[in-house]
């Protein structure tokens, strides 16, 4: 059980500052990603928290890429991008990864990260915002909703195990190679 002195820290106001993430940063922010982002909790394929994740989008992306510091550590990340889709004119931005250190949750350093990243993308031309979450991660959906997104479209994965067809293709191949060392 939680102290009162624990909560008691968590309810005491800090000074968070926002900032652009530096190469520096990069080990800090996969860790506390670690943390927040597990496997079972963000099943994307496409999408997986992993260091190249965090290398990729600094290199590809590191003018959207912020960190919040509060007693000169990291407590928080904003990692995002932006798109444009071919035959339309409008520009994309997407927030990909936001993440606060769960003891300074509820301080409102998302918010700030948020806005921060929101000013970026309105000066890069930016018309949309989009955000992708888990339909069942509660928190998250509050805190986009509370930043004023809205029309959720619903978007369900199906999978196919192709583990069968490998495997017989795995060994179709075993027995050419066989049959060719037979000739030889
Ligand atoms: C979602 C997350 C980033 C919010 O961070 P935070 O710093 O605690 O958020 P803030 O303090 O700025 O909250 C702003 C508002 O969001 C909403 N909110 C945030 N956390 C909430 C929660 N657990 N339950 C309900 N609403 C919540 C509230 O409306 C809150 O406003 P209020 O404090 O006036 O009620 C944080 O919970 C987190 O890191 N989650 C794990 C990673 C994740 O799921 N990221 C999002 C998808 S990439």
């Amino acid at each position: 059980m939680k102290s009162a002195e624990d909560s008691e820290d968590k309810n005491r106001k800090v000074y968070v500052a926002v900032r652009p993430m530096d190469i520096d940063d990069l080990a800090t922010v996969f860790h506390l990603g670690e943390r927040l982002f597990t496997a079972k909790e963000v099943p994307n394929l496409y999408r997986t928290w992993d260091d190249f994740e965090v290398i990729d989008l600094f290199h590809s992306d590191s003018e959207f890429c912020l960190v919040a510091e509060a007693d000169d550590r990291i407590v928080g990340f904003a990692l995002g991008t932006t798109l444009t889709k071919s035959r339309s004119a409008w520009k994309y931005g997407h927030l990909l990864w936001l993440g606060v250190d769960p003891d300074h949750h509820g301080q409102g350093i998302a918010s700030k990260l948020f806005h921060r990243f929101r000013d970026l993308m309105i000066a890069e031309g930016v018309r949309i915002l989009l955000v992708d979450t888990e339909a069942d991660n509660l928190p998250a959906l509050h805190f986009f909703r509370k930043m004023g997104f809205g029309n959720p479209q619903e978007h369900i994965y199906l999978s196919l195990n192709l583990d069968p067809q490998l495997r017989q293709l795995r060994e179709r191949k075993a027995t050419s190679r066989y049959r060719l060392h037979d000739e030889e």
